[in-house]
């Protein structure tokens, strides 16, 4: 996958809460193109997967058990220096230390409940979007 891509998964907490369609427009005023996006429901397993390079910290069970508490919706979303960009719009993990106007200062309750997850590297953003969608399921491969 090119750099111009990151993996984003709007949280349980997020689907919870009613904001699939107020944190989607955010991304894309922000100019992200959606170019894959699903719903669905982890396993803890599955979650424990995607997290697995956190599986020694303490918080590892609890993420897992959020993570795989409800339905969520995984997206790859394409823009210029969309990895360092999308962090950047969405905040600090923690929300109580996110810039104002951000994804998290604006909706997040918790460092766990953080409404929504991005990739933190070009690496990753390819190894994650792979998690939840073949090439095949990615608009730009499509056609
Ligand atoms: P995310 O960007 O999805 O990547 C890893 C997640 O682990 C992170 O967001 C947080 O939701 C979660 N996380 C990080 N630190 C903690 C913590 N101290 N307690 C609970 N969850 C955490």
């Amino acid at each position: 996958m090119a750099s111009n891509r990151t993996l984003a998964i709007l949280k349980p907490d997020c689907v919870r809460k009613g904001l699939i369609g107020e944190v989607i427009t955010h991304i894309q005023k922000a100019g992200f193109k959606v170019v894959a996006l699903k719903m669905t429901r982890l396993t803890a397993a599955t979650a424990g997967g995607f997290y697995a390079v956190h599986s020694e910290r303490p918080f590892y069970g609890e993420l897992c058990e959020f993570m795989s508490s409800g339905a969520c919706v995984p997206m790859v979303l394409e823009k210029e220096n969309a990895v360092a960009d999308f962090r950047k719009l969405i905040g600090a993990t923690n929300p109580a230390e996110a810039a104002d106007g951000t994804v998290r200062k604006l909706y997040a309750d918790s460092v766990g409940e953080n409404i929504v997850h991005g990739s933190d590297s070009d690496e990753n953003a390819e190894i994650e979007a792979s998690y939840f969608f073949p090439k095949s399921e990615i608009v730009a491969n499509l056609a």
